[in-house]
């Protein structure tokens, strides 16, 4: 809650000068990658990506403005952001200013429950989280659309944490102006047959990455001979990925996120110097999901830059594929989530 006069909020908010939001966004798992910017000031993917929304792990956020402060604050976890992460907030709040046309600095608090900088979608759900918090405590008044599009210059993959369930998030334009690349590429919901899917996740290390997502995806497509390649045959990847989600074929849904995502590690594999996330607990998880398909259960595995494995399954194997994954990962923490719902503003009185 922003203030300790919760009917007065939402009344200012129904008036669009709240001067304080609080937002709630889940991470989202990529079933196709995003992986590479053609443009990194605008956070322009190099691929269309998709996704699923997950049902844990929500950050909150709240933004508040503070005009007689002289400079942001944020505070993540509880602790004073500073370097890099500071950087990126206050980037992503000047973006904010500059539409507003409002000059005011801001107190932001987050809290993620997802570990923050694994490979599990902090920044999805972190900046979802902000920019819908910060749009709407400076007043500005966006659709999905325009959040997505917000969202994607705090974090790429953020665009898609805006939506539930799966989304795509669209390269956009590449020819023409970078005011027309920018206004393309935002997320949206993607048709699905009902295939009520699991995404178990095996947290084998919940510490920081050493090399951050942005770092590694520059990385690799400077020096990987092996990115062109990927980038061509992630095309064909979300045409056959959009036809097994309508068809509800949690087969070939599976089959192709798995290919995706271990052709994005050779990717990285191959940069100049290597990008290696995954490690032994995570080829042991691997393991174990191939165990399971031979034993007949359809699972399927996903890694992001980190070394935490999810895996896809049915709903009514969650649990079977949860236990294999356990017995495998004896050290980690296991879960099993469900698509969860798009980024949303809290009412003032947090509901
Ligand atoms: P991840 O795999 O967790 O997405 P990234 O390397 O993409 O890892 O991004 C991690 C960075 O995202 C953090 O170091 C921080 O700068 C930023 N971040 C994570 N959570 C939040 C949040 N709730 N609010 C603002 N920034 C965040
Ligand atoms: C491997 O969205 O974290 O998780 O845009 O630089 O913030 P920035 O990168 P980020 O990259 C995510 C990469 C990935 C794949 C994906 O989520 O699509
Ligand atoms: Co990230």
């Amino acid at each position: 809650m922003c203030s300790e006069h919760p009917a007065a909020l939402v009344q200012a908010q129904e008036w669009g000068t709240a001067g304080c939001a609080t937002a709630v966004a889940h991470p989202n798992i990529a079933l196709i990658k995003y992986w590479g910017k053609r443009d990194e000031h605008l956070v322009l993917p190099r691929v269309d990506s998709l996704s699923m929304t997950l049902d844990v792990f929500p950050t909150t956020t709240r933004v508040h403005l503070a005009p007689e402060a002289g400079h942001d604050t944020v505070v993540l976890d509880g602790r004073q952001a500073e370097g890099e992460a500071l950087r990126r907030v206050v980037a992503f709040l000047d973006l904010v200013r500059e539409r507003a046309g409002v000059a005011d600095r801001a107190v932001v608090h987050s809290e993620n429950t997802v570990p923050t900088g694994a490979g599990l979608a902090s920044s999805a759900s972190g900046f979802a989280a902000l920019a819908v918090a910060a749009a709407a405590a400076y007043g500005l008044d966006l659709d999905a659309t325009a959040l997505s599009r917000l969202a994607r210059r705090g974090s790429g993959s953020a665009s898609r944490s805006i939506f539930g369930g799966f989304a795509v998030w669209h390269a956009g334009l590449d020819a023409g102006s970078a005011a027309a690349a920018d206004l393309s590429s935002h997320a949206e919901p993607v048709p699905a047959a009902d295939l009520d899917p699991a995404l178990v996740v095996a947290v084998v290390d919940a510490g920081p990455k050493a090399v951050s997502s942005r770092v590694a995806m520059r990385r690799t497509v400077d020096t990987s001979p092996l990115y062109e390649p990927w980038a061509v045959s992630s095309k064909d990847d979300l045409v056959e990925m959009r036809a097994a989600l309508l068809a509800g074929d949690i087969e070939a849904v599976g089959e192709i996120a798995e290919r995706n995502a271990l052709g994005m590690h050779a990717t990285m594999l191959a940069a100049r110097p290597a990008v290696r996330y995954l490690s032994p607990a995570t080829l042991t998880v691997l393991d174990s999901v191939l165990r399971l398909r031979r034993d007949g259960v359809p699972a399927y595995a996903t890694m992001d830059a980190g070394p935490n494995v999810k895996v896809l399954c049915r709903r009514a194997d969650a649990d079977r594929v949860a236990e294999a994954v356990r017995d495998a990962a004896p050290g980690g923490s296991v879960l099993v989530a469900a698509p969860g719902p798009g980024a949303r503003l809290l009412r003032g009185d947090g509901r």
